[in-house]
């Protein structure tokens, strides 16, 4: 969580390090600030409580306008609480070491002691300002408090005493660090928090996400872990912590820079439940036909022998990704494969378990979720072959799995996941079809009409969305209420939960999803007069069961809206219908879940949330 930018050119390095905040703002925006030096070797640090735009508006003030050097962040709070003191960058006792951070230095209590001892003073509560008083104490070392340091000698003695530095940091951490009497160099290093270079002509950019400095360079290097870089405006070099050379070959990003702009909607999370339709497109491409393994296999360079010889397939992920994870499971079941899905934070002692015949399937948008790599890792020690599914390229997680699949759903910045969400369930629908299909469990005709079926998914979202207006009036009607039930039965249970946590997140009020069968195992006591209550009921073997749920339901009181199609619609009985257009049991997920998405939204938005940026959470959760 967290953004980090860092900028070395001949450019106002204030301005484009603001603009990069801008961009990574889905990363953390509790508090930010930037820090410049000038080739005179002063320093200008500016931090607020708060959003990057007021971090800009302070910047417009000036005066920092001829640093060409400079750091940046952006904070989702860890250590110590959402402050301008405790917002970075933060800096050693003299005032010329600057470090930015994302991640979490477990063993700052330990380096902290010590330093506090050597007589060092801290100016904040957080992880992140030992290491400042770490590279200090390096350079003491290194003998250079003094000023009389040759010239030629201040890049080597800054190198030094941050490999020093960082070779004590135990946990994780995406670092870029400026010293002001260096302004010519920025070292960064990466262990677990994610990194990458961009390279300009004449200046270097450096951040947690390429989103920051696409509209700058899309030619960029995805930084390891272990490995850290010396960053100049015409050179740059990657070592290891132990100081042993390394290189890179650059790699181009398709992504533009206007596809991580808002386009004319109103906020990026409208914008991207309206880009789902080609999400799901775009997942699919010229990987569908034929469903036979052999295509995915290809792709994946996944021997169609290992797809036959999987016994069971173990969903890890989390939050909207996990719920993707759930329908995952319930259609490799539906298949005759053996499924499971666990939540990553969740997945421990299941690891124990597995074998060289599962398949783990961590599914995750940013591919940077520090509980899903952590049981990815556990995953693979106990023998399982991983495949990620993410929308991330240079992701953690694509170095981590075995097998790597991208989505393709372009940047996704809202932090209420959609389109991402759309796009792992279209790759599970892939990878399922393929897999039934090499264990001979679907027949060249029904694979067939299994691939048609899902190539028709993105022209039927386009006609939900062609309805967003009666949704957000259906919205409106519960804009006040405060407690949301979700129900709905086997594979649209996972949708019925998503609907409820996207309502969580971005509307604050309390929302529940429930599988319709357990409502009156308990749940059904909570139901009061005029109670919302969503039930996603489309034409399906339990739709019977579901409409004698809804019934119950509403003999408590509640009012419900039914999301069905025109047959469904005959049998569930409610006060208002969102209908959809008609497709197989087993597709409606794809479907199900878009009316619910743009519900939240014109909840929250009626709420006057700020619904881009709900409070409290960040798009990228790299902390376990
Ligand atoms: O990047 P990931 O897909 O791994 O993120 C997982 C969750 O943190 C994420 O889906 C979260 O639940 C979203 N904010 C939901 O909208």
């Amino acid at each position: 969580m967290c953004g980090i930018t860092g900028y070395i050119g001949e450019q106002n390095a204030a301005d484009i390090l603001v603009d990069g905040l801008k961009r990574l703002e889905y990363r953390g925006y509790d508090s930010c600030g930037i820090a410049v030096v000038d080739s005179k070797n002063a320093l200008y640090l500016r931090r607020v409580s708060g959003r990057v735009a007021a971090l800009e508006t302070l910047v417009a003030k000036g005066p920092p306008k001829g640093g060409r050097t400079g750091v940046g962040h952006t904070r989702w709070a860890t250590h110590g609480a959402p402050s301008e003191d405790n917002a970075h960058p933060h800096t050693d006792c003299s005032e010329q070491v600057v470090v930015v951070h994302n991640g979490i230095i477990e063993n700052y209590l330990a380096l902290k002691e010590k330093l506090l001892a050597q007589g060092h003073k801290f100016k904040s509560e957080t992880d992140t300002e030992v290491i400042a008083h770490l590279i200090e104490e390096k350079l003491k070392h290194l003998h250079v408090q003094e000023k009389a340091v040759r010239s030629d000698m201040l890049e080597p003695v800054f190198f030094e005493a941050f490999r020093h530095a960082v070779g004590e940091l135990k946990g994780s951490f995406a670092l870029a660090v400026v010293w002001a009497r260096c302004p010519g160099m920025i070292m960064a290093a990466r262990m677990y928090s994610p990194l990458v270079i961009g390279l300009g002509k004449g200046e270097h950019f450096i951040a947690s996400d390429v989103s920051a400095f696409l509209k700058h360079t899309k030619r960029v290097i995805f930084v390891n872990d272990g490995e850290m870089a010396a960053v100049r405006k015409d050179s740059m070099d990657f070592y290891t912590f132990q100081g042993k050379k390394t290189s890179h070959e650059p790699v181009t990003i398709q992504w533009d820079s206007t596809m991580a702009e808002k386009g004319g909607y109103r906020h990026f999370m409208l914008k991207e439940i309206h880009e789902q339709a080609e999400a799901v497109e775009n997942t699919l491409r010229g990987r569908l036909l034929p469903l036979d393994g052999e295509v995915l296999g290809r792709e994946l360079l996944m021997p169609v022998e290992f797809m036959r010889a999987v016994e069971t397939v173990q969903f890890i992920a989390c939050g909207t990704a996990y719920h993707a994870g759930m329908v995952g499971r319930g259609l490799f079941e539906h298949f005759g494969i053996n499924a499971e899905a666990d939540f990553a934070s969740e997945f421990t002692d299941r690891a124990k378990l597995l074998d060289k015949n599962t398949l783990v399937v961590a599914i995750s948008q940013s591919g940077e979720t520090a509980d899903t790599i952590f049981a990815v890792r556990e995953a693979r020690a106990g023998g399982a072959k991983v495949l990620a599914i993410t929308n991330t390229v240079g992701s953690t997680l694509t170095r981590e799995a075995d097998y790597v699949l991208h989505t393709h759903c372009g940047p996704e910045i809202g932090v209420a996941s959609t389109k991402a969400f759309l796009g792992q369930l279209a790759a599970i629908y892939l990878v399922a079809g393929h897999f039934a299909a090499a264990k001979g469990l679907l027949d060249k005709t029904d694979a067939r009409a299994y691939a048609e079926e899902l190539l028709r998914i993105p022209r039927h979202i386009e006609e939900i969305l062609a309805r967003e207006a009666e949704i957000e009036k259906i919205a409106a009607a519960f804009a006040s209420s405060e407690h949301f039930l979700f129900i709905s039965r086997r594979l649209n249970f996972p949708i019925a939960l998503e609907g409820a946590l996207k309502i969580k997140e971005i509307s604050y009020v309390h929302a529940e999803g429930y599988a319709a069968g357990e409502m009156k195992h308990g749940p059904i006591a909570i139901i009061y007069k005029g109670m919302p209550l969503l039930a996603v009921a489309p034409s399906s073997s339990s739709l019977d069961l579901m409409a004698g749920n809804v019934e119950e339901a509403k003999a408590r009181g509640a009012d419900v809206v039914a999301i069905v199609d025109e047959d469904s619609k005959k049998t569930v009985k409610a006060s208002r219908y969102i209908v959809l257009p008609r497709t197989g049991e087993l597709f409606s997920p794809l479907l199900t879940v878009i009316p619910l998405q743009l519900f939240a939204y014109y909840v929250a938005l009626a709420k006057k949330c700020d619904i881009d940026k709900p409070r409290n959470l960040a798009k990228s959760v790299t902390v376990r």
